[in-house]
């Protein structure tokens, strides 16, 4: 393995100098030899017997050769001894070259055997080439067990063909770097999940291998799987529930949807979108009411929660009930997340429920009617009596041989009142046989009293009641169905005159109150001096067909319950501290901001 990576360093080689030229010293050397040579030839060939002259400057020569060369002599001494030192310096260097190279090489091998990378080589069959200790070590092998053996080896055989497609890449384009992620098989059997980033290079030798550095990235891979686990539980719990979420970044407009929010407004998924298009699917009857609600949630940057109906393009309704909480994210901006469901289908067996109620409520009523049609018989027949009275009192004033015409002018005004009061009973009990409800406007409830208690009037005198009405005066309106708190209030008033039935030691008295409490609603009370109601019976007396009464249907009391909690009222009862009960029922004045 160390072969692959070592490295030749090429130091710089000592140059020896092949061509000499001459010094100064030698110059001037050579040029006394001339002069030297000169002058003997003159001794020799010049005139006999030579000068003095000769002789001094032939003597003087050879000193000044002598003094020269003895000059030259120390000279090349020394520079020997330059040269020794200069050839023992570089032998010493490169011999610290060596070393160094030696050291980093060995540097470099324990980088690379114990880098927590693992190393590949591979050719191009595939077959591994060399592994650094840490990559066989990671996959339970010594290196020597994963030399010359298939690099498949490592993998799981439903990934092979991948490897094999990878490493044809990386060959095809050789120099270029190829990444993926993989599974390997330890010797053991377990599985780990790597990066691997691959380069296919060519050798000096032309042979093509292929690098392959791989990092383990089980935890990540792990982590990611679990995320994307815990994304397909929330995902599929989403669509369950019919529940999508949202988060919508104040600043800057932006709103994220999940996956179901897009399949519940039924819009193309986008990375984001903008209240616009939200809108664009809200009901035109609900937009404004929606787009008040944004814009005060904008404003405040406090929770907030609606519901509306969405317009599909198909002409279909969906109804949704849309909750946010408000945050502030890292930047410091005010975010709000939210969840939005589709209600639709409990819309749907809500309104189903609700016409089954209609209908009980109904037919409840007409059954009421019917137990007081005596009571309305009378209540229709007295004004009938009084009309014929007058009718016939009329007759006698203009039969008279002078005709009283005022006193005939009055009976006729009393025809008229009685038979508009027939009229008025009547009307009222046509109403209350009419199943058509549910239609709320403002009205008196005091009024509404007075309706149901003109129908009971005879009820009342055969059993013996004194009815009290202590009604406060100017109450403001309530905005409710006319015909249901009718309803609500007979059955009262029914039960108190029957709760009284067995009284006959006090006097029977029923009273009906009205106020308007600090709470903003109107209260309503029916308080009767009957046989009471045990305390262990007060919350059964609403549960359906519970009665005590041998033609009694027990659904009274659960129709009104209903009905005032469909006014979001609340209906109870508590027993008198002297005999008897009382129910109160309240009536909220303000109506809540509702798309339906
Ligand atoms: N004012 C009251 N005092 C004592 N008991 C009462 C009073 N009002 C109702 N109850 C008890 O509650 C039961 C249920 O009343 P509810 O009005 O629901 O049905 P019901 O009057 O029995 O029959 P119906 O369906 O004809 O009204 C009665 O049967 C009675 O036992
Ligand atoms: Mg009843």
């Amino acid at each position: 393995m160390a072969k692959c990576y070592s490295q030749v360093l090429v130091l710089p080689m000592m140059r020896i100098p092949t061509t000499r030229s001459w010094s100064a010293e030698q110059w001037l050397l050579g040029g006394m030899v001339l002069a030297l040579a000169a002058t003997c030839i003159g001794l020799l060939f010049g005139p006999q017997p030579p000068t003095s002259a000769h002789l001094i400057a032939l003597a003087l020569l050879v000193a000044s050769l002598a003094a020269a060369l003895l000059v030259m002599r120390v000279a090349a001494g020394r520079a020997n001894r330059q040269m020794e030192a200069i050839s023992r310096g570089q032998a010493g260097g490169e011999e610290r070259a060596i070393e160094a190279l030696r050291n980093s090489e060995a540097q470099w091998k324990e980088v690379f055997e114990h880098n927590p990378v693992m190393y590949f080589m591979v050719d191009a069959a595939g077959l591994v080439l060399s592994v650094n200790t840490f990559g066989a070590a990671q996959l339970g092998y010594t290196v020597d067990e994963l030399l010359g053996q298939s690099v498949l080896r490592v993998f799981a055989a439903e990934d092979r063909d991948m490897v094999l497609r990878n490493v044809a890449a990386c060959l095809d384009n050789i120099g270029r770097t190829h990444n993926w992620e993989i599974r390997k098989v330890r010797k053991d059997g377990s599985r780990l999940w790597v990066r691997e980033n691959a380069k296919a290079v060519q050798r000096h030798d032309g042979q093509v291998i292929v690098l392959i550095a791989c990092e383990d990235i089980t935890e990540r891979k792990h982590a990611e799987n679990a995320l994307q686990q815990s994304e397909m539980y929330l995902t599929e719990a989403q669509r369950l529930s019919h529940t999508g979420s949202f988060g919508w970044h104040v600043a800057s407009g932006e709103i994220i949807w999940s996956e179901e929010t897009f399949r519940i407004f039924e819009v193309e998924r986008v990375p984001s979108i903008k209240h616009a298009t939200v809108l664009q699917r809200v009901h035109p009857d609900d937009r404004a009411r929606v787009q008040r609600t944004i814009d005060r949630a904008s404003l405040d940057g406090k929770d907030f929660e609606h519901s509306y109906r969405l317009l599909m393009p198909n002409g279909a309704i969906k109804y949704v009930h849309a909750r946010a909480h408000a945050v502030t994210n890292l930047s410091g901006d005010t975010e709000f997340i939210g969840a939005v469901t589709d209600v639709t289908a409990r819309k749907r067996a809500e309104a189903e429920l609700h016409e089954a109620q209609t209908n009980l409520a109904h037919v409840t009523r007409v059954t009421a009617l019917g137990e007081l049609a005596a009571s309305i018989a009378h209540e229709v027949n007295q004004p009938l009596a009084a009309v014929v009275a007058n009718a016939a009192a009329c007759l006698r004033w203009l039969n008279r041989a002078a005709p009283d015409l005022n006193e005939a002018r009055g009976a006729v005004r009393s025809i008229i009142n009685d038979g508009n009061r027939a009229g008025e009973i009547i009307r009222r009990v046509r109403a209350l046989v009419n199943k058509k409800t549910d239609q709320k406007a403002p009205l008196d409830i005091n009024e509404v009293i007075n309706e149901v208690t003109s129908l009971v009037q005879h009820q009342l005198q055969s059993d013996r009641v004194s009815l009290q009405l202590d009604l406060s005066p100017a109450l403001p309106p309530v905005v409710a169905d006319r015909i249901q708190l009718q309803q609500v209030i007979l059955n009262l008033v029914i039960n108190g005159i029957e709760a009284m039935q067995p009284v006959t030691d006090r006097p029977r008295q029923l009273v009906i109150r009205t106020r308007h409490d600090d709470a903003g609603q109107i209260v309503v009370t029916v308080t009767d001096c009957g046989v009471g109601i045990a305390t262990e019976n007060a919350e059964r007396l609403f549960d359906a067909f519970y009665t005590t009464k041998a033609s009694g249907m027990g659904m009274g009391l659960s129709i009104c319950r209903s009905i005032v909690e469909a006014h979001r009222g609340r209906l109870s009862v508590t027993g008198n501290v002297g005999p008897g009960a009382t129910f109160q029922f309240t009536l909220p004045l303000r109506q809540e901001d509702h798309a339906w």
